[in-house]
């Protein structure tokens, strides 16, 4: 009998993550330059774990700079939700040996650029997207008595150097639509390290729109042009304004930034993202990209398509409202809500690298909508299991949350208050993170549902031999038989309990699903070896069950054109087939290749265009993406 249950040692996860490509060690800068410029499109972010800080909220690591300019925007007592509490940049670098002790492996921080220092209605900047200067740092944020250009402040250094020495990445949080809305007379006054640049009331260089409120969210025109809650909307077919916020950006790229989130990205004409991703990808290909198109849905195709015709993933709301809506709020449709958001992957050319959450800033815990930590459990379980990178809101580890007013903003910014390694949902994400990291099937597979009903979710990621089979039951103790689980015969262990599970002949027979208990067992199969592994992935290929779609070139590793040696890539969704291609002899030589079909009668159909070409990289890993040409 073959046993399933143990996790690697640190040493052999290390070598299963080089040997998957994932990377584990540092480049030096010549070859990082020659790798990125010629053969990189982008980072590989589908293993991380992220968390989503907001900065003030989280810790408080130097109190000599809490009043910063304006006193009277901080309250000591943390009783006023508007105003300033304390937290900042050393208090996060104080805490991230216990992010990195949960499995957190990218932080993304709420914005850090210099805000407006007045109150508008007893609320103070201290979410930051009310900017004045893209080049300055809060200086309440950075430790005392430093400068706050961002070209001369240490602690945001000291922040980056402090995530890479301990192998964690950092996305900013940055806003391009919009500065500050009127605080006291004043709005969009808008500052280039320092120097005024830009002034709503007195806009000389035409530097916003000049429109009022979005009232129909519906209408198109004011989405795109009319102000968002009366914050000054920048004018982008303004060549300063664009020159302007580009530089900015791949400023505090230069610094170490790994990933970007970008606010209100529906609200810009899709043309300024396409030349905005463009010019930032350019200026640095590693960069990992998602933006908030506010209230994301695939049942409404805007979105997808937004991510699609853009090359930016999106925050996934469209699976944060099934989940609460499933788990929090007991809807009759329980974990069908679920699978018809997955259902919908196939709109998506990048669905596996959708961003997915239970809550944020925004809206109000899922605590303060269901304080049962089962459920919470079960929520944080299906993010860390199925398609997508999972972002967890600061605290929700140590169950914090405030219900005043429905938990609605502000109070689902409450300030962090304990940092308890023991409880159950920070260990169960410390399990999680490094299963995420160690079994490709869940950050790069296909998912089946393998049983539902509105109460019990049973599914499984695969990719290669490699299998990740998840269930849960949110309501009465049951017991089910699943015939066909595609488990390998064998003893199992739940990751999360250490329940034992005994699979034979594929079935999960009499599989009794306790109420609320999660279900987890793993197999990580052989993973991928190769000098440079390319990752390809085809989209917008229509295939019947039982095709198989091919890679096909002229170098050995796709068989020189020969198609039966043809490398096979793997159904991913009806929209995507994916791979991992190992090369070895053409590393680092040009190659030239193009995608076949294997129809079921044996008829093979190659996609009609002239071959592509790349030139390979040495070593590492590169990514493929490519559409299928009918
Ligand atoms: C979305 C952010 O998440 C929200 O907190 C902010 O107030 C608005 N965008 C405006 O920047």
């Amino acid at each position: 009998m073959v046993s399933y249950s143990s996790y690697r040692s640190e040493s052999e996860e290390v070598a299963a993550k080089a040997a998957a490509g994932f990377h584990t060690d540092t480049v030096t800068p010549e070859k990082d330059a020659d790798f990125e410029f010629l053969f990189t499109r982008a980072i590989e972010f589908r293993q991380e774990t992220i968390y989503f800080i907001i900065v003030d909220r989280f810790n408080d690591g130097d109190s000599s700079n809490n009043e910063g300019p304006n006193p009277q925007l901080y309250d000591s007592t943390r009783q006023q939700w508007g105003k300033y509490w304390g937290g900042d940049i050393p208090g996060i670098i104080d805490k991230l040996d216990y992010l990195k002790a949960m499995g957190v492996t990218a932080i993304w921080i709420s914005p850090l650029f210099e805000q407006v220092e007045d109150l508008q209605f007893e609320n103070a900047a201290m979410h930051g997207y009310w900017t004045k200067d893209f080049k300055r740092i809060n200086p309440r944020f950075l430790a005392a008595d430093e400068d706050n250009s961002l070209f001369k402040c240490t602690a945001f250094d000291r922040l980056i150097s402090g995530l890479h020495q301990r192998g964690m990445k950092l996305i900013l949080d940055i806003v391009c639509n919009h500065s500050s809305p009127d605080v006291n007379g004043n709005k969009g006054k808008l500052y280039d390290d320092g120097v005024l640049i830009a002034d709503y009331y007195n806009d000389v260089n035409n530097w916003y729109y000049h429109n009022p409120p979005i009232t129909d969210w519906e209408d198109e025109e004011q989405l795109l042009y009319y102000e968002m809650a009366g914050l000054a909307t920048f004018n982008e077919s303004n060549i300063n304004y664009r020159n302007y916020i580009k530089t900015a950006i791949e400023q505090w790229l230069d610094r170490g930034v790994d990933g970007l989130r970008i606010d209100t990205v529906k609200h810009m004409p899709i043309w300024f993202w396409q030349e905005f991703i463009g010019d930032i990808q350019t200026h640095k290909p590693s960069v990992f990209i998602f933006g908030e198109w506010g209230f994301s849905n695939p049942h409404d195709t805007k979105s997808p398509q937004f991510a699609n015709d853009t090359g930016m993933s999106i925050l996934d709301f469209g699976l944060c409202g099934a989940i609460r809506a499933a788990l929090a709020q007991g809807d009759e449709g329980g974990f069908h809500l679920i699978q018809n958001i997955f259902d919908c992957d196939r709109f998506y050319n990048n669905a596996t690298e959708l961003i997915t959450f239970i809550d944020n800033h925004d809206m109000p815990r899922f605590q303060s909508l269901n304080p049962d930590r089962d459920l919470l459990r079960l929520a944080v379980m299906l993010i860390m299991t199925s398609r997508g990178i999972p972002c967890i809101y600061y605290g929700t580890e140590q169950y914090l949350h405030n219900d005043t007013n429905g938990g609605n903003d502000p109070y689902n910014r409450p300030m962090m208050d304990k940092w308890d390694t023991d409880t159950q949902l920070f260990q169960d994400i410390q399990l999680l993170s490094k299963l995420r990291r160690l079994n490709p099937a869940i950050s790069l597979g296909s998912q089946v549902e393998k049983y539902i009903t509105p109460d019990v979710f049973c599914y499984l990621r695969r990719y290669r031999d490699s299998r990740c089979f998840v269930a849960m039951n949110k309501g009465n103790q049951t017991t089910i038989d699943l015939e066909n689980t595609e488990l390998e015969d064998g003893e199992y262990n739940c990751i999360l309990t250490k329940r034992q599970f005994q699979v034979r002949g594929g079935k999960l027979l009499n599989l009794e699903l306790r109420s609320k208990e999660p279900i987890i067992l793993s197999y990580i199969g052989d993973r991928v070896k190769g000098k440079t592994i390319a990752r390809v992935q085809l989209n917008g290929i229509t295939t019947q069950p039982g095709e198989t779609v091919v890679v096909t070139g002229d170098c050995p590793e796709l068989g020189n054109w020969n198609i039966e040696r043809a490398y096979a890539l793997e159904y991913i969704n009806p929209n995507t087939w994916f791979g991992e291609i190992p090369f070895v002899e053409s590393a680092g030589r040009a190659i030239a290749y193009k995608y076949a079909l294997w129809r079921n009668n044996n008829a093979l159909l190659y996609e009609n265009s002239s071959s592509r070409r790349w030139i390979l990289a040495e070593q590492g890993t590169v990514k493929w993406q490519d559409v299928w040409k009918n």
